[in-house]
């Protein structure tokens, strides 16, 4: 069973532009057409606990991307879209509810997506892994993946993939 977070970051640490914006994401030119390990990823996955706004951000994609269960955490959203129904449940709660909750439904290994989310997740010591994509990129300002947190916590890197020589994603692990 374990947490893992994966998702890009610019050089500066920053996940969205201040619009919550994320197009820099795909400037990078892909010529060799690379998933960057997200069908990987995705395979190692039971269900995703995202934040409200990593949420509603994947709205305005139009089509629904994942197949996997979705626990969006969020303390103002009820009812979940007709469409999306048996695809998403709204939950809240601590990060340790929301973990507990998706063991309760049989979901062990678990995506966690969205700035706020992780850092209350890393808060909580309850990361396992993460898995960081750097765009060479600095967005100077924006949404931060990483916050304050009472005391240092430490990683082991596992390992570092390069794509296209452009896109730098390691691998690190908790060690506890
Ligand atoms: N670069 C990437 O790969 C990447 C990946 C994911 C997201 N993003 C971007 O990041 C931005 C969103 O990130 P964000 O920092 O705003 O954080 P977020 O984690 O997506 O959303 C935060 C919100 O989730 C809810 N929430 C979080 N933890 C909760 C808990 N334990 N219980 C109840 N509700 C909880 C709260 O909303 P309520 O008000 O509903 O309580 C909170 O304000 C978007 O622009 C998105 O596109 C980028």
């Amino acid at each position: 069973m374990s947490n893992i977070v994966y998702i890009a970051v610019s050089l500066d640490g920053y996940i969205a532009t201040t619009d919550g914006g994320i197009d820099w994401l795909h400037d990078a030119p892909n010529p060799t057409e690379s998933d960057y390990g997200w069908s990987e990823f995705i395979e190692r996955i039971d269900a995703l606990i995202m934040g409200r706004n990593t949420y509603e951000k994947v709205l305005t994609f139009g089509e629904w991307p994942y197949e996997k269960q979705v626990f969006v955490a969020t303390s103002v959203l009820e009812d979940v879209p007709s469409h999306l129904e048996g695809k998403v449940q709204f939950i809240k709660g601590q990060p340790s509810d929301l973990i507990a909750e998706a063991t309760r439904q049989g979901y062990q290994n678990l995506y966690i997506d969205g700035g706020i989310t992780i850092q209350g997740f890393l808060a909580a010591d309850l990361v396992d892994e993460l898995i960081l994509t750097h765009i060479p990129v600095l967005l100077g300002d924006g949404y931060p993946l990483f916050g304050k947190l009472a005391d240092s916590l430490k990683f082991r890197h596992a390992k570092t993939e390069i794509y296209n020589d452009i896109l730098v994603q390691s691998f690190y692990e908790r060690q506890r």
